[in-house]
């Protein structure tokens, strides 16, 4: 079967076609079928088959010398209304690559893992890269609720229970590798505009989220006098044009609100709560610095406004070694590419602290990402996986 057919049928197997896209969030009945389904899949082709009390996955291909570990992958999670590639295409991608190399050279000299994050994009619960950040500090958020009132805890114990039946093992917590690579959509529109195959990635943008309560007195909308209201819409929709305002002084640094909550959300009341997210973003930690002094300043001056900060992670450089060797091999395979920093979070960034870690974009029809309009073309997802192959190969095999 050739690259192109198994990433596709792969991808098939593994995603709906659903107009309003793709719904796995941590520990739910989508997520839950694809990392048994994966499971069941690394059984198959004679991996050894973990997964960890957080419901990450792990598929070694075990080596000869199991003292090095090679590791590729990404995260199974979606956002709400998600596309079909966001970390999915690295873990299948990633798959391909470990099936290829294995097929055409042997049994690896190293472990070869593949490795399925449980969650990245906080899309369940107000944090992210819950399932990366487990591997390196083993720290669980078991006190975070969800929106519906079930806790991180209760969630995990039982999707973790149901994927136990499918794995070799159980672990509390895994080794870490050697070496890790995430293969990954562009998620903007880069490479397209730069007609250029491949992306490689230099560092990941500083990225923060606070969710940001503004607070009133609900009341009847047509009986209380305009100068006798504290209404939550008018202070929380003020915030929130002069926290644009704020971001616009900043040419390296984007800020979006994107989730709104109302209450009681009803026509004819005033809302006594607005609770809405910012996330902001800079590749600079000093713009971040400065920013977060002004945000400060700003928030300072209200009342009835309180602040939960629910994402912190600053920007990070990703290994220059395997960087110069990733443009060295996309040189050789005659391949345009584009060294960028990433605007969109990842897995890499938190695995980066302390592993030498790479990152291999392709384009993205579009720039459209975090959406079911999310499309890479079969080639260009197959052209990130010879890179990947080639990139598995020298680190594993030479
Ligand atoms: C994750 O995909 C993020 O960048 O928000
Ligand atoms: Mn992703
Ligand atoms: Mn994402």
């Amino acid at each position: 079967m050739t690259l192109t057919n198994t990433i596709t049928e792969l991808l098939a197997q593994f995603t709906h076609n659903n107009p309003h896209g793709q719904n796995r969030l941590v520990y739910n009945q989508a997520w839950l079928r694809n990392q048994q389904r994966l499971l069941d899949l690394g059984h198959q082709l004679g991996a050894q088959t973990t997964v960890d009390a957080v419901g990450n996955i792990y598929l070694d291909f075990l080596g000869r010398d199991q003292t090095r570990t090679i590791a590729t992958g990404s995260h199974m999670d979606t956002v709400v209304n998600g596309g079909k590639y966001d970390g999915l295409y690295g873990i299948l991608g990633g798959l391909c690559a470990i099936r290829r190399l294995i097929t055409l050279k042997g049994p690896p000299p190293v472990t070869l893992r593949l490795i399925a994050f449980s969650e990245e994009e906080g899309s369940r619960f107000n944090a992210a890269f819950t399932g990366s950040t487990y591997l390196m500090t083993h720290q669980l958020p078991d006190y975070l609720i969800d929106a519906t009132g079930t806790s991180f805890a209760s969630a995990r114990k039982i999707a973790i229970a149901q994927l136990g039946h499918h794995a070799d093992q159980q672990v509390a917590y895994c080794t870490r590798p050697t070496t890790f690579t995430e293969l990954h959509i562009e998620q903007g529109p880069r490479l397209k505009t730069a007609g250029k195959k491949i992306g490689l990635v230099q560092g990941i943008v500083a990225q923060q989220r606070l969710l940001i309560t503004a607070h009133g007195v609900t009341n009847h909308a047509g009986t209380t006098p305009m100068n006798q209201r504290q209404d939550a819409v008018k202070l929380g929709s003020h915030l929130i044009t002069s926290l644009y305002q704020l971001a616009a002084h900043h040419n390296d640094l984007i800020l979006t609100v994107g989730k709104i909550k109302v209450v009681p959300n009803v026509t004819n009341a005033i809302a006594g709560t607005m609770q809405f997210s910012v996330d902001f973003r800079t590749p600079s930690n000093a713009t971040m610095t400065v920013f977060n002094r002004q945000l400060t300043a700003l928030l300072n001056k209200l009342t009835d406004v309180t602040i939960e900060s629910t994402l912190k992670v600053p920007s990070t450089c990703l290994s220059k070694p395997m960087l110069t060797a990733n443009i060295d091999l996309a040189q050789r395979l005659s391949l345009p590419y584009l060294q960028l920093f990433s605007g969109a979070g990842h897995d890499s960034q938190i695995i980066s602290s302390s592993i030498p870690t790479a990152m291999i974009f392709v384009p993205s029809n579009h720039g459209y990402s975090h959406c079911p309009q999310e499309y890479t073309a079969p080639e260009d997802l197959v052209t990130g996986i010879k890179v990947l192959i080639a990139s598995l190969h020298q680190q594993a095999y030479l």
